[in-house]
């Protein structure tokens, strides 16, 4: 059984007056049936750990350097992530490969670092809207997922997030069979590629995940939580998605 998992990618927002959510989270959902990961900006990983307490809430990042160290200004290592109470990092997000041209060699880069560092690499992957209409679906996704995952997955170094990218912050969500077909093929490459091992790599679907279509994500096959952006921001709603993850 793959343990559910619940993301939350605040992105830029949040200062730490934001923490006050993450404690929120931390105390309503102690007992969730469900693992909770926040990944809040790099400037508030540390006051996270700590107002996530030892409870239920992992702290992630949102991305780190293929580097160990070095004269990379303004980057960090998944090291320092990991030095800062880290357990995860989120990479390939597709606004770092449109705003920062990550390519799929640089993610499987990052990955290794990540690894390395002792962290959970939540691997990004998606479509774009022309790639959808072209009918591209697969293929894309295909070959994201062969050059961003690099050798070495299991069940507890890797995570993959399908996050169509016209579906983030709009509102939009494919419909529900058009999540399945997706996770059902990334279950099947995974497997394809690394046998039984694949069976317990969480998929999760990223994308306008909100309390009121979250339960129906849920029951679809393969998807084993949610990448959440916006909703993650507020413990109000972020704990309605728990909620519902908690039941499926
Ligand atoms: P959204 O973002 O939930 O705001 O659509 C999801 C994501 O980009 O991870």
């Amino acid at each position: 059984m793959r343990r559910k998992l619940a993301a939350g990618n605040w992105k830029m927002n949040g200062t730490r007056a934001s923490l006050e959510e993450i404690g929120r989270i931390a105390a309503d959902h102690s007992t969730a049936a469900c693992e909770i990961l926040i990944c809040p900006p790099a400037t508030l990983i540390v006051p996270a750990v700590a107002a996530a307490g030892a409870g239920s809430v992992r702290i992630g990042g949102q991305d780190c350097h293929a580097k160990a160290s070095g004269a990379h200004t303004g980057d960090i290592a998944a090291g320092q992530l990991a030095d800062a109470g880290a357990s995860h990092v989120i990479l390939g997000h597709s606004e770092r490969r449109a705003d920062h041209g990550e390519s799929d060699a640089d993610v499987a880069a990052k990955t290794l670092a990540a690894w390395a560092a002792g962290l959970v690499a939540v691997v990004c992957v998606g479509e774009t809207e022309a790639e959808r209409d072209r009918g591209e679906t697969l293929v894309v996704i295909g070959r994201q997922l062969a050059g961003s995952v690099p050798e070495g997955a299991t069940a507890t170094n890797l995570v993959l997030a399908y996050e169509p990218v016209w579906a983030i912050g709009t509102g939009r969500t494919p419909t529900l069979d058009q999540i399945a077909e997706v996770h059902d093929f990334l279950r099947a490459e995974l497997t394809a590629r690394l046998g039984d091992a694949a069976t317990g790599i969480r998929l999760l679907y990223g994308g306008s995940v909100k309390p009121s279509n979250a339960a129906e994500i849920f029951a679809v096959s393969n998807v084993d939580g949610a990448l959440v952006g916006g909703a993650s921001l507020k413990a109000a709603d972020f704990g309605q998605i728990i909620a519902a993850l908690s039941a499926a």
